[in-house]
């Protein structure tokens, strides 16, 4: 019998027409800038997993709509998702960056520099939950998480309590390339069992309202009440 394909990396029911289109689009709208530019060629070049214009338009528009104080990124890379959110907050707003590799935190804090932000950026090194664990409650406005798939449940039980009612989540990644869509079984990976965990508790929890947008690798939008 051949092997069931749904948790393999190739298998992905999702639509390429229709991202290819979104994807022409967003290029037409052209609201990237320089260093926009320089951080794909380098995401590019190192086959570096960014969330892209797509997703970064969706992330700016949020934060513009939004105005978030302070504002909290697990798993920022080398800044690009980070510099999206920067061009829409507010003037004096915080955004913490976290991510296990200095070095892209170096390269995060040389590209942010550029963008010329009036914004206080932190950066973290180590475990992004670790530092997520330390804000107080309720001090929150937005959380986006982009780290290791396999802990955004955790994640998501440490950033509820933190975020304050009115704030955002947002979640990138969420259909794995389409591997949470087939039906659970027992042997599924880590990572599939813990997405599932995942957008089951933010469409479910009574703090939560959910929507999924299905762009690029799917992006939950969490409003917290
Ligand atoms: C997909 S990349 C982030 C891309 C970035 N958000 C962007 O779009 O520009 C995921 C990043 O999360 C970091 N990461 C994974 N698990 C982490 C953890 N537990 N704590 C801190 N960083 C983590 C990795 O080092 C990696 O740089």
């Amino acid at each position: 019998m051949p092997a069931s394909p749904k948790n393999t990396k190739t298998f992905d029911p999702l639509t390429p027409p229709l991202h290819r289109f979104v994807d022409r689009l967003t290029l037409m709208g052209n609201y990237t800038d320089e260093v926009l530019n320089e951080m794909e060629r380098r995401a590019a070049r190192e086959r570096f997993p960014i969330v892209g214009p797509v997703v970064g338009t969706l992330l700016m528009q949020i934060t513009a709509w939004l105005k978030p104080v302070r504002v909290m990124e697990l798993g920022s890379g080398f800044g690009y998702s980070a510099y999206w959110i920067a061009r829409a907050l507010p003037e004096g707003a915080e955004l913490m960056l976290t991510d296990q590799n200095p070095e892209n935190l170096q390269l995060a804090e040389y590209y942010l520099d550029r963008g010329g932000f009036p914004v206080a950026f932190q950066f973290y090194r180590g475990d992004a939950l670790e530092v997520l664990e330390k804000q107080p409650m309720e001090s929150l406005d937005l959380v986006f998480l982009d780290l290791d798939k396999a802990r955004y449940p955790e994640a998501l039980d440490l950033a509820l309590p933190r975020l304050r009612s009115g704030g955002a989540l947002l979640a990138d990644n969420v259909l794995l390339r389409g591997r949470v869509l087939a039906l659970p079984e027992e042997d599924d990976p880590e990572d599939v069992r813990a997405m599932r965990a995942f957008l089951e508790t933010v469409y479910t929890h009574p703090r939560c309202i959910t929507t999924l947008f299905p762009v690029r690798d799917g992006v939950s939008l969490t409003l917290i009440q």
